[in-house]
């Protein structure tokens, strides 16, 4: 063992950490984000691409693992790369929500993942306010998967995995990307064509009698998902930021924009091809002005189908993690969303002033003002209120939260994407832990995001 990784793991190491052999090798990840032509499920079409592919590469890291990633902007317009749901430091930390990468230029990032970082489901997306969501939705995003010792610990980490990353486009029938209107920016834009890691439909295969791990990850910039399985239930193994204490069973998921799910399949049906769908959901309440979301269709994700038998027929552990429940927050602080039709009408990309369609606590978001001041080391709980017609998915940067509100699960698990749906209200506790620095909270809808709903968030000492 190297005597760095001893000195760096020995406060607060199990013994089987202490264990491993080897520190992983960095990781070294060079992507270049341009307009690039792409094969989509047999059709040929003009996307936001990282190294020419949609979604860009998947980026496999380990706790402890040293990570260096070079970002070359070959846009027309200015990027830079979010790492949605790790732990990192943030402004002026490698995890900058606030750089700003011309085009024509380039920026190294480097971090090392803590050692205590837990495994699970992550992504990265490119986060300059302004233009998150013509990115996101034009393909801009990949998968992060982090992979813990607990994992094989437990006999999980064998399991067959896929990852599903879900993407939406619109596109003009020349197989370019159509530019939204101004209601589309309003209710959040989507795209009929939705793709599955690339691929439109793919086939999952599962052994009979096996299980199947799906990585979902929701990188739509304001699709909603409710995954259902024909003929199938999905058992919860992993949420937003890792496994949860004890697998459950549900018929369908509603996933928001930066949600991740990890499910397991278990292959106890007849052989067969079984539909992975996405049930209507309707995220708007009710009219809003005169404007109305086209309601929303089942969509076929991919199909399940099941190969030769000897699956694995072990069983699924009945516990997996243990998540300890945060305590004694110091204080609650309350977030409202809000809308104003003030933004009706104007150009709805860029960050020009008295463009504040939508806002939190009546502003909309300013980079120069400090909206929320934390305590590195502090616990609070943090209530969202929804006061408008439409759901929208909180997601805070840096540190992970449990649910605490109506929405959780029955244990604590990390999350770092909470829906808030429209009229209601939730609450989640979340610690301030490792990193000072300058943050962000905000809706997942990448739309409402571009258009102010999102708040800074000062962490010190
Ligand atoms: Cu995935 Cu601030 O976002
Ligand atoms: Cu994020
Ligand atoms: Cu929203």
């Amino acid at each position: 063992m190297q005597r760095r990784h001893f000195l760096r793991s020995s406060a607060a190491a199990t013994a089987s950490r202490l264990l491993r052999a080897t520190e992983p090798a960095p990781a070294v990840v060079d992507l270049t984000a341009a307009r690039n032509w792409v094969n989509l499920g047999g059709r040929l079409v003009e996307l936001l691409t990282y190294n020419g592919r949609v979604p860009g590469p998947r980026i496999d890291l380990r706790p402890g693992q040293d990570v260096k990633i070079r970002l070359r902007n070959g846009l027309t317009e200015p990027t830079n790369l979010h790492f949605h749901g790790l732990h990192l430091a943030p402004s002026p930390g490698p995890d900058d929500a606030f750089l700003r990468i011309p085009p024509g230029d380039e920026h190294e990032y480097r971090f090392t993942l803590p050692l205590n970082h837990p495994g699970g489901t992550f992504w990265y997306h490119p986060h300059v306010h302004g233009y998150s969501a013509g990115q996101v939705a034009g393909g801009l995003a990949g998968a992060i998967v982090v992979r813990s010792d607990l994992e094989t610990e437990l006999g999980v980490a064998d399991i067959p995995e896929r990852v599903v990353f879900l993407q939406d486009f619109d596109l003009l029938p020349n197989g370019t990307l159509a530019a939204p209107s101004v209601s589309d920016v309003i209710q959040g834009r989507e795209g009929p064509l939705v793709a599955a890691s690339g691929e439109t439909m793919p086939e999952l295969a599962i052994r009979q009698d096996g299980l199947l791990r799906l990585r979902v990850i929701n990188g739509s910039s304001s699709r909603f998902y409710n995954l259902s399985l024909e003929e199938h239930s999905f058992v919860v193994i992993g949420v937003d930021g890792g496994l949860v204490r004890s697998p459950f069973e549900a018929e369908t998921i509603a996933l928001t924009p930066g949600e991740r799910i990890e499910l397991l399949v278990r292959g106890n049906r007849n052989p067969g091809s079984y539909r992975f769908r996405s049930l209507p959901y309707a995220r708007t309440r009710s009219g809003m002005g005169s404007l109305r979301l086209p309601a929303s269709t089942s969509i076929e994700l991919g199909r399940i189908v099941y190969t030769g038998g000897e699956g694995r027929s072990s069983p699924i552990p009945a516990q997996l993690g243990s998540v300890s429940p945060l305590t004694n927050p110091r204080l609650l602080r309350r977030f409202v969303l809000g809308q104003s039709m003030g933004g009706l009408g104007l150009g709805m990309v860029g960050t020009r002033p008295g463009m504040m369609a939508f806002t939190i606590n009546g502003l909309g978001f300013d980079m120069d003002r400090i909206d929320t001041q934390v305590q590195l080391g502090e616990t609070e709980d943090w209530e969202f209120l929804n006061s408008t017609a439409m759901d929208h998915p909180m997601h805070v940067h840096t540190n992970a939260f449990q649910i605490v509100g109506p929405g959780g699960t029955a244990a604590p698990a990390w999350k770092d994407t909470v829906l808030v749906k429209a009229g209601e209200r939730t609450r989640v506790r979340t610690r301030f832990e490792d990193f000072t620095g300058l943050s962000v909270y905000h809706c997942h809808i990448l739309d409402h995001e571009d258009q102010g709903m999102m708040g800074t968030l000062r962490i010190e000492t």
